[in-house]
């Protein structure tokens, strides 16, 4: 029995109400903010995740999905959505648009990580980027864009945690702080790796031990040069202008080295950063790191299966989707032929329209037109089919009368 890979799921049909709920939504916030969409391949040349996300990361180290294709290429399955967005906005020239271009996109993601509730190898994400302006207040729309979209969900008890993790003028000396507290303490081997290699991501090992000593780490926010510094306190105003209930959490850095200034996560309120349902931050370097002009960039990403486990957790309830109206019951063979006309006239008429296709009892078609809640059954019997009439049941108030189908058509068309 061949079934789903580990880490992935089947959206079967009850589940796809969250699903389109979820998107519609996305795509609802993504036009009031002004993002434009964007589609970009489920694989890349790997070299692009080494060069954005970074060599030294758990992603780019662990969990991506890397192929040899036919042609001797090195192919990635796309392990987050920043990165080919940038190669796109490099390849198309966008730098040429007004700035900053403002792109969303919903895109399968693949990481091979150790499944468990909310983590999967492969998910969904809703990302939104903001390309070529420094200003700290497009973070900040950026912010609010990803707070609205999850208020707007109808999710509650959320917290929004933000922090500052400089730039290359300024990272070096933080860096250094860390090194020299870490180098004296024990580490996990990757760690001992990371001392030397990529020091950053030794606040973000999710080894208990190597956890506990990162509370007392330097924190970044204590080593900002001034222009640093002056853009985390503009992003803290209009945080607070537009009334953003934030808290600053010194010890986020998040998983992926493409980062400057801003960094920020929106998690459930209760638990901690293994259960994000959305972050982002600040980019500067990355469209030049990929092969681009200096170009600085800032968005979001928030995984959908995450979402729809929290909705289901709060008990958020989600607008169904619509049945078909009508169920077309039919007995004897005069009745089946005008069954598939008036089928095909339903539908041509933009009225959803089911049947059954092999002979049964008219009691079990009608049990099926209730199961599958139907608003209608029309039902043509052998009389019927004789007389050139139908039946009209309307299934709620259980009422019926007959009608020809030309009003049939016509008076359903209208409702
Ligand atoms: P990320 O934090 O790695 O950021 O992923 C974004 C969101 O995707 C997470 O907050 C989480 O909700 C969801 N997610 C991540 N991994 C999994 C998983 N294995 N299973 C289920 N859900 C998952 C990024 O990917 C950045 N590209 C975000 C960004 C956009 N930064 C700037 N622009």
């Amino acid at each position: 029995m061949f079934q789903a890979p580990r880490g992935t799921q089947d959206i079967l049909p009850e589940e796809q109400p969250y699903w389109r709920y979820v998107e519609g939504v996305a795509k609802d916030i993504a036009r009031l903010y002004g993002f434009g969409g964007i589609e970009t391949p489920v694989f890349e040349e790997a070299g692009l995740f080494v060069r954005s996300v970074g060599a030294g990361t758990d992603i780019v180290e662990k969990e991506m999905y890397t192929f040899t294709d036919l042609g001797g290429g090195e192919m990635t399955l796309r392990p987050e959505g920043t990165a080919s967005v940038c190669r796109a906005y490099i390849e198309h020239g966008m730098a040429s648009l007004p700035q900053p271009v403002k792109l969303y996109y919903l895109a399968p993601i693949f990481r091979y990580e150790r499944p468990q509730a909310g983590r999967f190898r492969e998910h969904h994400q809703f990302g939104c980027e903001a390309i070529g302006d420094a200003d700290p207040s497009v973070d900040a729309e950026v912010i609010d864009m990803a707070w609205h979209f999850f208020k707007t969900l109808g999710l509650k008890n959320l917290k929004l945690q933000i922090n500052s993790i400089g730039c290359p003028e300024c990272r070096p000396t933080h860096l250094a702080a860390l090194r020299e507290y870490f180098q004296t303490l024990p580490l996990c081997t990757d760690c001992g790796v990371r001392l030397k290699k990529n020091t950053l991501r030794l606040l973000d090992c999710k080894n208990p031990a190597c956890r506990s000593q990162v509370g007392s780490a330097p924190r970044s926010v204590d080593h900002l040069c001034t222009g640093c510094s002056a853009h985390f306190a503009a992003l803290q105003t209009h945080l607070k202008q537009l009334g953003l209930p934030f808290n600053i959490d010194a010890g986020l850095v998040r998983g992926l080295d493409y980062y400057t200034r801003t960094v920020f996560e929106i998690q459930p309120e209760q638990e901690g950063g293994q259960s994000t349902i959305g972050g982002g931050g600040r980019y500067d370097g990355l469209i030049e790191q990929i092969g681009g002009k200096p170009t600085p960039g800032v968005g979001f990403a928030t995984g959908i299966e995450r979402i729809i486990l929290n909705l289901k957790r709060q008990n958020v309830p989600v607008p169904p989707l619509p049945q078909p109206k009508v169920f077309l019951a039919w007995v004897g063979e005069e009745a089946r032929t005008r069954a598939i006309h008036l089928a095909s006239s339903l539908r041509r008429g933009g009225i959803g329209t089911v049947s059954a296709f092999s002979p049964r009892s008219l009691k079990s078609q009608l049990r099926l037109a209730n199961t599958q809640n139907c608003t209608y059954a029309v039902i043509i019997g052998e009389d019927e089919a004789a007389r050139g009439v139908v039946t009209l049941r309307d299934m709620q108030a259980a009422s019926q009368e007959e009608i020809t189908p030309e009003e049939l058509v016509a008076r359903l068309s209208r409702s």
